[in-house]
């Protein structure tokens, strides 16, 4: 973990009781060793969450999760790992050092949401002045209320080269850390100048409500000149990186997590109306597709989104192709469109915000949407058209991640199209980017259960006894294994033992922040019948590692065959040479 010290990890999770910290969330009762609760992350009646206090980890059997205690409030409390460790450190009584580099860039940060703070607070005063007049009047003239004005801290830009940079001069403000927030732009011969000028100004705020950056809106006035930006944003900084924060996030979060969905809509200013006269769980794009990051960002609150867009920009495939990136993230998305010339500002202005909710309730699925959308621009007659439609919509059943639901679009696609299954199932086959054989193995082995079991009972034993691990490290590479997730738990068991320190399943989760791996090895710790009646150890060790190997190996030569077949295809003469010498190698020597 990036900032606090795996040692401090350590020690808040030894003197934390797991049982304890979750207990006082959700009434636990006890069964056997363990402990057993209806699972808070999923709705069930019976009991299927475990917590294990002599591994000092939770599991659901329910719905897969699990963890450590830090795991654990980080998914009940819907908060971020350091805010977690600093919690279960003040209920530990450990102190989280400090230390140098961070303090420094930990105060840099500090600075620079004390910058944007001063700034909203100037921008804020600019806006209630006669200089802002325009501005404030604009405003009101578009609907937005003085005290959605004043919640979302909007303010005013003057038509000055320096009216900022003069106000936090005042305040003595270091100029150079000025300029690292964004809000100044250094001049050819020295000196700086205002980034945002004679403008609106949005400011962009975090998950912790701190202000990170600012956006701003020419005046109506100046709407026409070609030259000008309509919006201009601060560039990125260490507190503001871009595709990785939600515009309005941090005002709707608990209402997406509420309803479970969230609204998402283009602009600022679609953003404020629909917040503004009753849509609580809407967040502005800004204008981009959405990054993954964003999306799992998201998640976290709801899986469930509808999109708005407006008729116009709906209608270019490429704004609808960025869509499918929510089915890659395994969420469900839906498309309301409004008519033409119309963006959610200006459809609830004329139509009020009744007429918008049906439309959001009226949003089809992207599958349909898009669909409909190809067969209105298509003739579905033409043959040409008809392959194109069916391509267009395998590319996003393609993302799908669910099998199922993914055969099942298949199957109403060849309906609709009235074409055979079988023929877009091999189309579905081609569309896929070229993934080699070891890339699509990791991409399917995704769940525990479709894990190579010689893998899985290597790393459950090295978990379960860890005297087991000294001896295995002589033999096995993290690279024996061929499941992504697998290797790096078994790099991080590696590196722990070679500098002799513990490897405790609670405290190896907290080497990860992606909570998929906590759970695998909650998983693995459950008990089963896999080592029931062994004999040897060892014997079973042996076997295990032979498999892998030999496994590597196979995988290693189909993957050359596989690259020497493409560079024999594409005449790749000096790329196939040295593939073949690596081939060769690989059979006589091994890896
Ligand atoms: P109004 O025109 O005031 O109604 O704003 P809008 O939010 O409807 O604007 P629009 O639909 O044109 O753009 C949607 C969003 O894209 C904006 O809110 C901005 O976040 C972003 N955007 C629009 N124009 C620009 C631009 O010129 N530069 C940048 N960086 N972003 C823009
Ligand atoms: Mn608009």
């Amino acid at each position: 973990m990036p900032g606090i010290p795996q040692e401090i990890l350590d020690e808040i999770l030894s003197r934390v009781d797991i049982v304890e910290v979750i207990s006082s969330f959700i009434p636990l009762k006890r069964a056997g060793r363990n402990f057993k609760a209806l699972c808070p992350f999923h709705h069930e009646k019976t009991a299927s969450f475990m917590v294990n206090p002599a591994k000092q980890i939770y599991h659901c059997f329910g719905c897969g999760v699990g963890g450590n205690a830090f795991n654990f409030l980080m998914r009940y409390e819907r908060i971020e790992f350091p805010e977690a460790v600093e919690q279960l450190a003040k209920k530990a009584g450990v102190v989280i050092p400090k230390y140098n580099l961070d303090r420094q860039a930990e105060s840099l940060n500090s600075f620079l949401y004390k910058i944007n703070e001063l700034a909203v607070i100037y921008y804020q005063g600019l806006l209630n002045s006669s200089e802002g007049r325009i501005a404030k009047e604009y405003l009101i003239k578009r609907g937005i209320r003085s005290e959605t004005i004043e919640s979302f801290k909007l303010g005013f830009a003057a038509d000055k080269w320096d009216g900022l940079l003069n106000y936090l001069r005042s305040k003595e403000i270091n100029l150079s850390l000025l300029e690292k927030s964004g809000l100044i732009i250094p001049k050819q011969g020295g000196g700086y100048y205002d980034r945002f000028r004679q403008r609106i100004i949005f400011p962009v705020y975090d998950l912790k409500n701190r202000i990170i950056a600012f956006g701003g809106r020419i005046l109506p006035s100046r709407e026409k000149e070609m030259e000008v930006a309509k919006y201009i944003n601060s560039p990125e900084t260490p507190i503001y990186v871009k595709g990785k924060n939600l515009f309005g996030l941090n005002f709707t979060k608990d209402n997406i997590a509420k309803f479970n969905a969230a609204v998402i809509v283009e602009g600022y200013m679609d953003f404020l109306t629909a917040y503004q006269e009753g849509i609580p769980n809407v967040i502005a794009s800004q204008g981009t597709a959405l990054t993954t990051e964003q999306l799992r960002l998201l998640k976290r609150y709801s899986q469930n989104v509808v999109m708005v867009f407006d008729a116009d920009s709906a209608g270019q495939t490429a704004t609808l192709r960025s869509l499918d990136a929510f089915l890659e993230e395994d969420m469900e998305v839906r498309v309301a469109d409004l008519p033409s010339g119309f963006d959610p500002d200006t459809f609830i202005r004329k139509y009020g915000i009744k007429e918008f909710r049906k439309r959001i309730e009226g949003a089809k699925n992207l599958f349909d949407y898009k669909l409909d959308l190809l067969r209105s621009r298509l003739d579905q007659n033409r043959v040409e058209h008809k392959a194109k439609i069916a391509n267009e919509m395998l590319a996003t059943i393609s993302k799908i991640k669910n099998a199922v639901l993914k055969l099942e679009y298949v199957r109403c696609l060849a309906e609709v199209l009235n074409l055979k299954e079988e023929a877009l199932l091999i189309e579905l086959k081609k569309i896929k980017p070229y993934v080699s054989v070891l890339q699509e193995k990791c991409l399917l082995e995704d769940k525990l259960s479709d894990i190579d079991p010689t893998e899985k009972l290597l790393l459950k034993l090295m978990l379960e006894e860890a005297e087991l691990i000294e001896g295995l490290r002589g033999h096995l590479e993290p690279a024996d294994f061929q499941n992504e997730h697998i290797a790096r738990i078994v790099s991080v068991i590696f590196d722990l033992a070679s500098q002799g320190r513990s490897i405790k399943p609670n405290k190896l989760m907290a080497y990860f922040s992606d909570e998929k791996i906590s759970s695998f090895i909650g998983e693995l710790l459950v008990p089963d019948d896999t080592l029931r009646g062994v004999e040897s150890r060892q014997e079973i060790i042996h076997d295990c590692i032979r498999r892998l190997k030999n496994k590597r190996l196979r995988l290693k030569r189909e993957e050359l065959q596989e690259e020497i077949e493409i560079a024999q295809r594409t005449k790749d003469t000096e790329r196939l040479e040295k593939l073949i010498q690596d081939f060769h190698q690989l059979t006589r020597g091994g890896i």
